[in-house]
């Protein structure tokens, strides 16, 4: 499914209502000990819509606060600032009793399959668990774990085996299943291809596409590089120490990126066309990201930037549209012309 025309990221995005909106969403941690301990604001004030059925991709370097963001919205975290709204009601801080019926409805896939599979339970396990809970006999939990088996491509006579019995992408099959198994409409899927060889991600992402499709999902789908969004979302957001910096559809974001730090996110990518990769311009970033913990004034990514001025060192550039009726929008004091 593609939206590349569709106008506008957050709140002034038209149509119906989003399932996923967030507003303001902030993650503060508290400091370690010590003096020197300071508390770590990991999200901070993050705006953007997930339409039915629609990817968004969500991306930066390690540490930005992708996971926490991802965590914040499957309330395994609660938010200390801002507003998770699903399908119209503020999840923010329900109680866990209150999201007991929410759970069926937005769930998680894992960077590492194995990890986040209990070893000592078998695939009928793991994956009717949901189902049983739900209050499926036993005999329809795993009629329907062996349905969810043949539709991640799993091979249903491997019911009784253990998650070690499988390859890394097999185990990731079996992740998505077990998120598959409630009938969610949601899906934060938290790198789920990072910790896989290259040739294997290329079937999950394919995979997560062709169910996409088929059961009307919609995926946050969080990546630490632009490639391995490119082929599955239809808009992208582009994090940078804890905020958003650029957000739009995927076109205008590849085709024509307008925030320096996309830019040099994306001079990273590999081409497949030899002369065009020989030739092609880099961006090399200076340093490595600022700490959450002690961010730098006006906008956080002016240490690194190339194109930096002074009015980039005292002022934080609000995330706008860079040009009136531009579909997306960028925390640039001064981006890219298109
Ligand atoms: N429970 C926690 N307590 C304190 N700080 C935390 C906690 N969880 C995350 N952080 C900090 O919040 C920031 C964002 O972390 P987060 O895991 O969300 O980043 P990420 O973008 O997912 O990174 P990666 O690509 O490495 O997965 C980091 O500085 C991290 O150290
Ligand atoms: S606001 Fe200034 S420092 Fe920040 S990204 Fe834009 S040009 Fe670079
Ligand atoms: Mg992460």
């Amino acid at each position: 499914m593609t939206q590349d025309d569709a106008p506008g990221p957050g709140p002034s995005r038209p149509g119906p209502e989003p399932l996923l909106s967030v507003r303001d969403l902030s993650m503060t941690f508290p400091g370690g000990r010590g003096r020197s301990a300071r508390p770590v604001r990991a999200v901070d004030r993050v705006d953007f819509d997930v339409a039915r059925g629609e990817t968004l991709g969500l991306v930066g370097e390690s540490g930005c606060g992708k996971s926490t963001t991802g965590r914040m919205i499957v309330r395994l975290l609660e938010p200390t600032g801002g507003s998770v709204t699903y399908d119209g009601r503020d999840i923010s801080h329900l109680s866990q009793r209150e999201l007991r019926p929410l759970r069926r409805e937005i769930q998680m896939v894992f960077q590492d399959p194995h990890s986040s599979l209990n070893p000592r339970q078998t695939v009928a396990r793991i994956i009717s668990d949901p189902l049983l809970v739900q209050g499926s006999t036993a005999t329809d939990a795993r009629r329907r774990t062996t349905e969810l088996m043949e539709l991640v491509g799993l091979i249903p006579e491997h019911i009784d085996r253990y998650p070690h019995e499988f390859s890394g992408g097999q185990a990731q099959r079996i992740g998505i299943a077990r998120a598959l198994a409630t009938s969610p409409r949601l899906i934060v899927a938290d790198e789920p291809v990072s910790a896989l060889d290259v040739s294997v991600q290329a079937q999950i992402v394919n995979l997560m596409d062709r169910l996409q499709r088929e059961l009307s999902l919609a995926y946050l789908f969080i990546a630490h590089d632009l490639s391995v969004v490119k082929r599955v979302c239809d808009r992208v957001a582009v994090m940078y120490l804890g905020r958003i910096v650029e957000i739009g559809p995927k076109e205008r974001v590849y085709t024509a990126p307008a925030h320096p730090y996309t830019r040099s996110l994306l001079s990273a990518v590999p081409l497949p066309d030899p002369v065009g990769e020989r030739t092609r311009e880099r961006i090399t970033l200076l340093g490595d990201p600022p700490s959450p913990a002690s961010p730098p004034p006006g906008c956080t990514f002016h240490p690194r930037c190339p194109k930096a001025q002074q009015l980039c060192r005292t002022e934080a550039p609000e995330l706008r549209a860079p040009a009136p009726g531009e579909a997306r929008q960028v925390a640039c004091h001064f981006p890219e012309a298109a």
